[in-house]
């Protein structure tokens, strides 16, 4: 297993949570590197369903390490709820979770302010999750955000975080909409960070450490590579790289110590908020594929938009993050489809191409050019080996696994653990 990044390939929900939980039984510390609170990472475990949004999947299987990384975006008071819920499940978070001590915070003043950005954007708006994100990643780059290691040094902490939020709240009172309740915010605050202190630590000494001892190390990713802020479909994409580069650089690790990219892809596609999609559906198998793939956002509960794979931009999402292990989920939302399209090329002002358009303003503009391949109208859902998938089935992986240039080797039936089987 060594040192491997795991991260979407397509615009995020692509299943990663699912494929992360079965991948840590193997695993010894699995590291957040970058997002933040915008992600929701679903698994389910036997009749339980859990949806972690910051702290890393590993934290279901016990025995396993997790670490929050400089290169994310924390809420502390949403982080500590979701520690507190999982302690109420019976997990014990405390021990087991680090926090990287450069990781910045989000308060609520960056979530107030995401939502008046998205309004004054109008028709424009990004169609954010409204948790701050972009604002909180602004500030880190403005150099006046505050970083988890105030958490350590609390007088300092009320005043950065009473002037900073003072700031904010003048540009709230002229827009018009609610400002900051400084005192009873401060108060929250104080209560988590007593809890949350003791989890603040150097990161990249203990994740380097687990490296040198030889153990396996998994950096989650989140969102997906066309929600990158350099890569993807710029504006409409989150403020974080969510490409696998982004685990050396958010994770703590060297790039001469990763082993391992795994590429995580849905059988179809799908995208929440806006921004362009070049295969999106409007018709009877796009409302076919979000009912029966149950495409509602884990985070914000938005309805997720479909369309069929596009091979084009999914092959160059492999090649930008070295994709040498492919896996394929939720294969068996396609179970009933009479014929399956793949996007295998787009036409742009009447000529047909073969990769992305190299302006990204024009992947607003292109038509997808489809191949059309019979389904296999058989349920693939108690499959627990590449043999016991149809055969027409097992075509579409490989014809999909040759299109994107990238072995196959993880493919996931349906939402539970025991619906996941390598193809080793
Ligand atoms: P933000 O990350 O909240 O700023 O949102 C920017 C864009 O990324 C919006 O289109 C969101 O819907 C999308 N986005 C952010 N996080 C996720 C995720 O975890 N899954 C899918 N889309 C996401």
């Amino acid at each position: 297993m060594a040192n491997t990044v795991l991260v979407g390939l397509q615009w995020g929900d692509e299943g990663k949570g699912k494929i992360i939980d079965v991948l840590t039984e193997k695993v010894d510390l699995v590291v957040r590197f970058q997002g933040g609170n915008n992600a929701g990472h679903t698994v389910e475990v036997g009749d339980e369903k859990f949806v972690l949004h910051l702290i890393p999947s590993g934290i279901l299987h016990e025995g396993c390490q997790c670490a929050i990384g400089n290169g994310v975006v924390v809420n502390p008071l949403t982080l500590h709820q979701e520690i507190v819920e999982l302690e109420a499940r019976g997990f014990e978070v405390a021990k087991r979770l680090r926090l990287s001590s450069r990781a910045q915070l989000v308060f609520s003043y960056h979530c107030i302010m995401d939502g008046l950005f998205e309004s004054k954007l109008g028709e424009s708006k990004i169609g954010t999750t409204k948790r701050g994100i972009g604002p909180a990643y602004a500030d880190k780059v403005n150099r006046v955000g505050l970083r988890a290691s105030e958490l350590l040094d609390l007088e300092g902490m009320e005043h950065r975080f009473r002037t900073q939020a003072a700031f904010y709240n003048e540009i709230f009172a002229e827009a018009g909409v609610e400002t900051v309740d400084l005192a009873a915010e401060w108060g929250r605050l104080k209560k988590v960070a007593e809890k949350l202190a003791p989890m603040v630590e150097d990161t990249v000494v203990s994740v380097n450490r687990m490296a040198r001892d030889g153990r396996n190390i998994l950096f989650e990713g989140a969102q997906g590579m066309w929600l990158d802020v350099d890569y993807g479909t710029y504006p409409y994409v989150t403020s974080s790289n969510t490409t696998a580069g982004a685990a050396c650089t958010g994770g703590g690790l060297a790039p001469s110590r990763i082993d391992h990219v795994v590429g995580v892809a849905k059988a179809y596609t799908t995208r929440v908020g806006e921004g362009p999609f070049m295969t999106e559906l409007f018709d009877g198998d796009g409302e076919r594929m979000a009912r029966i793939g149950n495409e509602f956002g884990a985070t914000t509960g938005r309805p997720r938009r479909c369309g069929w794979f596009d091979a084009v931009a999914t092959r160059y999402s492999a090649m930008l993050n070295g994709v040498d292990k492919l896996a394929i989920t939720k294969l068996d939302v396609l179970d009933d489809f009479e014929t399956i399209k793949v996007c295998t090329a787009y036409e742009l002002d009447g000529k047909t191409i073969g990769e992305m358009p190299v302006c990204t303003r024009d992947y607003a503009r292109v038509k997808p050019v489809y191949q059309e391949v019979p389904g296999w109208r058989q349920p693939t859902t108690a499959a627990t080996s590449w043999q016991e998938l149809p055969t027409r089935c097992r075509e579409y992986l490989e014809w999909l696994s040759r299109l994107l240039e990238a072995p196959l080797d993880i493919i996931s039936v349906g939402p539970r653990r025991d619906q996941t089987f390598f193809l080793e």
